[in-house]
Order: C-alpha cells, then sequence, then structure tokens
C-alpha cells in the first residue's frame, strides 16, 4: 500500500519508514528538516523537503499520489521549548495538523484515505488514576501538551464533519536506537546518553528528586502501532488510543541502569523540578490490544542496552535546535 510519513527524518518516523519498506509498502516523506538533516536517508523512501503548514503543495501531493494511509508525525515535540516558545510551537505542532486534515479533504481523499495522527501522553497532564485509560480527563500542563489535545480534537471534528477515517495516538515516553540529543531541550535518556557516549563536557542533570516515573515505551513498540494502525481493515472513528508498555520506571532507576550498563559513573548536577512537569505516567494498554492487537515487548534492561549500544556506536550529532 502506498504511504505519507510526516516527519519522516525524525527519531520515530525514521524507524516507522524503514519499518513500512521492510514490509513492501511505498512511502513518501514529508519532513523541512527543522530537526537536523544528519540522520542517513532510509533507502526506498521518496522523501520531501517540505513544511507541513504548506497545505496547498500537500493537497497537490496527496492527490497526486493518493495514499491509503498518512501517518502524521511532524511536530516540534519539546515541552520545555514550547512553554519558552509557544508561539513557534503550536505553528508546526497545531497549524501543521490542521493544515494536512485540510490538505486530505481538499485533495478529495475522504473515504479513501485514513489519518494515524501522533499525539501524546502529555495531554494528560498528570493523571491521579495509573495506569492512565484514555478516557482519564486531560489537563495540558505545556503548550505542546495542548496542542496534541488540540489536534485530536481536529481530528474528531473532521470525522465528525466530513466522516474521514482518523485515529491519533497517545505514545508515551518514547526511546531506542535513533533518538538524538536535543540540547537545553533535550530529554533525559538521550541526555544522559549524549554525556556518556559523544561529550563528556556536556553537563548532565537531573531536574527534582529522580522519583518521577514515566511509562518508557521502546521504538519498535511505537512503530507495531503505527504500522497496525495504517494497516488495519475496519475505518477509525477518531479513537484515542494510548500507546506505551504499562510499566513505569523512575529516573533514578533509569540512572542506575544507564551507570550499569556503560559500565561508568553519571554525575547528575541537581535541579529543582522543571516547569510543567507531571509526576507519573504509565498507560492502560487495553484499547490498543482490543483496537490494534497491539503487544508490545517489554523488557526494559535490554531495550536500555540495545538503545544504549546503538548511542555508543553511533555517537549521533544533536538534534537541529540544541
Ligand atoms: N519521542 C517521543 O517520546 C514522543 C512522545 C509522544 C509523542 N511524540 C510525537 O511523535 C511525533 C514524532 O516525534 P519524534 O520523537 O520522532 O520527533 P523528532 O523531532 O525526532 O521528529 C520530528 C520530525 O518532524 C520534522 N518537522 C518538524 N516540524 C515540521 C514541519 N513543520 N513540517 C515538516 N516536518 C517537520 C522534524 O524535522 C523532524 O524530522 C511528534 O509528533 C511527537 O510530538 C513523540
Amino acid at each position: 500500500m502506498k504511504l505519507v510519513v510526516t516527519g519522516s527524518n525524525g527519531f520515530i518516523g525514521q524507524n516507522t519508514c524503514r519499518r513500512l519498506i521492510d514490509l513492501g509498502h511505498q512511502v513518501i516523506g514529508v519532513d523541512d528538516l527543522s530537526e537536523g538533516s544528519s540522520r542517513r536517508p532510509v533507502d526506498g523512501v521518496r522523501y520531501h523537503v517540505r513544511c507541513v503548514t504548506d497545505t496547498e503543495w500537500l493537497r497537490r501531493l496527496f492527490r497526486e499520489t493518493r495514499p491509503a494511509a498518512v501517518i502524521h508525525l511532524a511536530a516540534v515535540p519539546r515541552v520545555s521549548y514550547s512553554v519558552q516558545e509557544p508561539l513557534r510551537s503550536a505553528t508546526p505542532n497545531l497549524t501543521g495538523t490542521i493544515s494536512v486534515l485540510n490538505a486530505i479533504l481538499k485533495s478529495g481523499l475522504v473515504g479513501e484515505s485514513r489519518l494515524v495522527f501522533a499525539s501524546s501522553s502529555s495531554v494528560y497532564g498528570g493523571a491521579d488514576t495509573l495506569p492512565t485509560p484514555e478516557t482519564h480527563p486531560c489537563h495540558p500542563q505545556s503548550p505542546y501538551a495542548l496542542t496534541k489535545l488540540q489536534g485530536e480534537q481536529w481530528c474528531r471534528m473532521f470525522h465528525r464533519l466530513y466522516g474521514l477515517d482518523v485515529v491519533s495516538l497517545r505514545y508515551f515516553n518514547v526511546f531506542g536506537p535513533g533518538t538524538r540529543f536535543g540540547g537545553a531541550y533535550s530529554t533525559v535518556l538521550p541526555a544522559w546518553l549524549h554525556y556518556l557516549y559523544v561529550d563528556s563536557s556536556y553537563q548532565p542533570y537531573l531536574e527534582g528528586d529522580g522519583t518521577q516515573t514515566r511509562d518508557f515505551c521502546f521504538i519498535d513498540n511505537v512503530v507495531q502501532a503505527n504500522v497496525a494502525a495504517a494497516e488495519r481493515t475496519d475505518g477509525f472513528s477518531a479513537e484515542v488510543l494510548n500507546i506505551g508498555q504499562g510499566q513505569a520506571h523512575s529516573l533514578l532507576e533509569l540512572h542506575q541502569a544507564l551507570e550499569q550498563i556503560s559500565g561508568r559513573k553519571l554525575p547528575l548536577e541537581r535541579r529543582p523540578p522543571r516547569t510543567a512537569d507531571v509526576a507519573h505516567t504509565q498507560a492502560d494498554i487495553s484499547q490498543a490490544r482490543a483496537e490494534l492487537d497491539f503487544n508490545p515487548t517489554n523488557d526494559f534492561h535490554a531495550e536500555l542496552t540495545r538503545t544504549a549500544v546503538w548511542y555508543r556506536e553511533r555517537r549521533p550529532a544533536p538534534a537541529g535546535n540544541a
């Protein structure tokens, strides 16, 4: 089948494209390379360097190629960046999503193309029920999280008004080979790997006391969900599905595991808790199991080791806004 992947050159985009090509699909990638261009292109993908807010160009692309599914990953996925630069975050993240929806509509592909939208667990904003089901109230704590929640609502609106086949996947903290350090806006795992394997002059730090926990979702599981959502024979009605592993690990546990895997000390500067940080995340994945046959792997130590080995061997360049 033919698919368009936006954000094709990013961490999740590249891994998703690689899997889709392996499965024999035709893949068209769209990315403005705002996060950098140092990643190796995936063989077999037809790339276009374009911004997803260019809805007229997207409309022409969709009309010419008639993809069966669009996996919309393009975004600037940095929580603290969005707190400092709310408008710069909203433009790609929200305007970009409305632009993709609009381009599907205006290319006459409603009824023919499915949209798989990359949402985020950050929409919950600190849930009091763990594991958290999709029905839990959402209280986004950052402009980034708000753009993701609004993106889901726009998807629902396009389903209601025009009958678009669309599903939103709320990814929890994704990690694995291909993850990259994002400078001041980096999440902890790539930042700590950057110190261990790329640049020992970088000062790694811990915000808060480290007891905060995260549902770390290995990249292969996110790819599995993206592919299942794109390939499913039954249409979607703007469902929202959690994509995590259903288990949580503390940052202290992550720190200890990385010291053990690398055989090195990882000295952390202690900092106050981050603005808009949430204490705990853990996905209830029963809906994804039912709707997508989602069956994530769950070997945190082995998955961390694979990630660390990849980092050590590749020593990846920081993402664009580092
Ligand atoms: N990585 C995670 O832990 C995580 C968790 C929840 C949700 N998500 C979501 O998954 C998606 C992919 O995340 P990722 O980790 O691969 O991020 P990434 O930064 O590695 O990749 C995003 C890609 O989108 C591209 N891009 C940004 N703005 C664009 C625009 N206006 N037009 C075209 N391309 C643009 C960037 O150049 C980059 O290649 C994002 O929507 C993100 O919000 C990620």
